[in-house]
């Protein structure tokens, strides 16, 4: 079993762990026993949950305000990481952009932010988890789990969200990749795709799931159960949701020339 069973030396780290997805998978950890060290930029709701936690599990939950689109807080991050107790690595922070490039450019430093946060940091905390965790597997026998959050929009290009999709696919392609590496190491990284999640993220974005139907915005807690479930298996990836499995299939195999159009006019449903 990649993710060990709980224990005071089975710590999980959980980036954007004060809302959302994040938050959700630090209460699905927490419910098995996990000890959490938790990472965002907003300490408060960090220790609001963190209080939730050790009453919930009964084990150690650390606080750690980081802005991870900085060098120095990246760097400290990835010491967090690199701790003999931690036995598991969630990647959820992040977020995305709307619009379109070219009315974007007043924003250039949100969207190179978005790089930063989306692929930087994740691959940064990747490197450093794999590095930690599969030379603890080799020392101790001990296995280990990396869960990294992608989207569904990381199967296709996306126009009105460029910049977060191509973001999203890096996550995908290289988090896929890097799980074939693994095979046989004791350590396993699995990518976690959701589709539209009512979370605080349509406002970061500034867009609106209003507009989408009930039906293909899901819950963080369905998510979250999903993605812990497959990082406890060490499985290569989830896509939670029947809808959702069906629009990233659609995303891979339709013609880009028909799909291209189809989407940039969906986009307008979502104001991007
Ligand atoms: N909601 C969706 O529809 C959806 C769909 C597919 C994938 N996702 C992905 O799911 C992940 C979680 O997003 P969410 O939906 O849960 O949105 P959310 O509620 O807005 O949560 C985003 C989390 O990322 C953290 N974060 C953002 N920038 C950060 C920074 N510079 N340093 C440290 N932490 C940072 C936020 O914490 P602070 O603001 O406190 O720093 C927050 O905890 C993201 O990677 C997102 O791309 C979301």
């Amino acid at each position: 079993m990649p993710l060990p069973a709980p224990a005071p030396d089975a710590a999980v780290v959980v980036t954007g762990a004060s809302s959302g997805i994040g938050a959700a998978v630090a209460r699905e950890l927490g419910r098995r026993g996990h000890p959490m060290v938790l990472v965002a930029r907003s300490g408060d709701a960090l220790a609001d949950l963190a209080a939730e936690l050790r009453a919930l599990s009964g084990q150690d939950a650390a606080v750690h305000a980081l802005d991870l689109g900085t060098d120095a807080d990246l760097a400290a991050a990835r010491e967090l990481v690199d701790d003999d107790r931690v036995a598991g690595v969630v990647n959820a922070a992040g977020f995305g952009v709307t619009g379109r490039v070219a009315e974007l450019a007043d924003v250039q430093a949100a969207l190179d932010g978005l790089v930063r946060v989306n692929v930087l940091a994740l691959h940064s905390l990747t490197v450093a988890a794999v590095g930690a965790l599969v030379r603890r597997a080799a020392a101790d026998a001990r296995p280990g789990a990396i869960l990294n959050v992608s989207s569904i929009t990381a199967f296709q290009p996306l126009p009105g969200a460029a910049s977060y999709a191509a973001s999203k696919a890096f996550v995908q392609s290289f988090s896929e990749a890097v799980h074939t590496e693994l095979a046989g190491t004791g350590v396993t990284l699995t990518t976690l795709s959701p589709g539209l999640t009512r979370t605080g993220f349509a406002d970061a974005a500034g867009t609106d799931f209003g507009r989408a139907p009930d039906l293909v915005v899901g819950e963080a807690a369905d998510v979250a159960a999903a993605g812990v479930e497959a990082m406890v298996r060490g499985d290569r990836s989830v896509t939670p949701g029947l809808v959702n499995q069906l629009t990233a299939l659609g995303g891979r195999l339709a013609p880009r020339t028909l799909l291209l159009p189809a989407l940039d006019a969906g986009m307008d449903l979502y104001g991007a």
